[in-house]
């Protein structure tokens, strides 16, 4: 009879060791790994089967949108920041389109996409890396034919480091227009400064990540000068890198850093965002209601004020980031968070209440500092 050391080291370790080499295998073979790896850890440790792997449209969490419904009436007191370069508005309340499990059941996606639009939000966050752009334009196409006008809608996308280089991102802008079905997208972001180890086409060349963030800046000018995108932002870029891009010539203005953007952001976070504003740049907030993980600090430390302004803690951190000059783009696939989210412009923060949340600020869990030298 087996001993139970040696059941564990004979047979479960092997297996476990074979799933994880078959796991990295199927990871390794798509075009984006680290996208595929999103798709299933996050709906699995949510305790949800990932559709990736057993199918899409099984998972609960956004209701089917009622064929009879049109678009609703755009918020009131709607707010805009404006790109530098290009002049175009940017609702400052939109939706995020990755990093909880409806974002990766392409059928919970399209409807997201499709509530959101009807339900009269116009600013929708999408990337390559969330490998969900053929739902999210599906949704956008359908809101098109249900009367929402295209010029209202801002889309954005962004281009993983593992794919920077010049020819590479204009096959990458080519394959996400294809994907959404769309003429143009509004917004194109570089995703970070870098992949750390992951190489990408340009690195393979035996660029550096530095000389492969131009290559890669100067073909999203290009492809904007062409009208494939309508404005290049980056996206948690620290100031010395978007610097970087700056001193490029001849080259689009950064309109936009999309950065991880809270009451509960570490200090640096705010140095970067007064850069930006000092530069005329916009700031874009993601995790604005502090992601998945921040839930409950968050909870505990606005419940008082959501107490007494009659307002959720979610309206309370959106407003403040909208009141903070930044846009915000809360995920979600559940269009009662949507409408909620969509009603902040109702809201105004005083000076007071905006300090109290102000001084909130502490460490948050799963900031990335790319203030360091991994990123350079
Ligand atoms: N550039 C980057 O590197 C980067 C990184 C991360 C994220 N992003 C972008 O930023 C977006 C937002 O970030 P995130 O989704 O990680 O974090 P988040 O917006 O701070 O939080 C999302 C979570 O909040 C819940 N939620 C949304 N509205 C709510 C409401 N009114 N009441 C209660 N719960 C609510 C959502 O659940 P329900 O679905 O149940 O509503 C979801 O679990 C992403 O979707 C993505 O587009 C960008």
């Amino acid at each position: 009879m087996m001993s139970i050391k040696s059941i564990l080291l004979w047979r479960i370790l092997p297996s476990i060791a074979l799933a994880l080499a078959c796991f990295v295998g199927y990871l390794s073979q798509h075009e984006l790994p680290l996208g595929l790896f999103f798709t299933i850890i996050i709906p699995a440790s949510n305790g949800v089967l990932p559709p990736q792997i057993f199918g899409h449209g099984k998972m609960k969490g956004t209701p089917e949108v009622p064929d009879d419904l049109s678009p609703q009436p755009r918020p009131e007191n709607e707010m805009f920041l404006t790109l530098p370069g290009s002049g175009d508005l940017m609702p400052q309340n939109g939706v995020g389109m990755c990093c909880r499990p409806t974002a990766y059941d392409d059928e919970l996606v399209y409807r997201s996409t499709l509530w959101y639009l009807l339900l009269g939000g116009r600013h929708i966050d999408g990337a390559q890396l969330y490998l969900n752009s053929k739902a999210v334009g599906r949704g956008i196409r359908e809101a098109m034919r249900r009367g929402v006008k295209r010029e209202e809608i801002f889309l954005t996308s962004k281009i993983f480091p593992t794919h920077y280089g010049y020819e590479s991102t204009m096959k990458v802008v080519k394959s996400e227009l294809d994907d959404l079905g769309l003429e143009y997208i509004d917004l194109f972001l570089l995703h970070f400064p870098s992949s750390g180890p992951l190489g990408s086409p340009c690195s393979k060349e035996g660029k550096g990540i530095s000389q492969c963030r131009k290559e890669t800046w100067q073909a999203l000018s290009e492809l904007r000068n062409k009208g494939n995108i309508r404005n290049a932002g980056v996206s948690n870029f620290a100031v010395k890198h978007i610097q970087e891009l700056e001193a490029m010539t001849d080259v689009a203005p950064v309109a936009n850093n999309q950065i991880s953007f809270s009451p509960f952001v570490p200090e640096k976070a705010m140095e970067t965002v007064e850069y930006c504003h000092q530069r005329n740049m916009t700031v874009t907030a993601y995790m604005p209601l502090g992601g998945q993980h921040q839930r409950s600090l968050v909870m505990r430390d606005l419940a008082g004020l959501s107490t007494k302004l009659g307002k959720s803690v979610s309206q309370i951190m959106l407003r403040w980031a909208i009141q903070s000059g930044c846009a915000v783009i809360p995920g979600t696939g559940n269009p009662n968070h949507m409408k909620e989210n969509l009603s902040v412009y109702e809201i105004e923060l005083s000076d007071a209440e905006m300090k109290q949340i102000n001084e909130l600020k502490y460490n948050a869990k799963g900031y990335m500092n790319m203030d360091t030298n991994m990123f350079d």
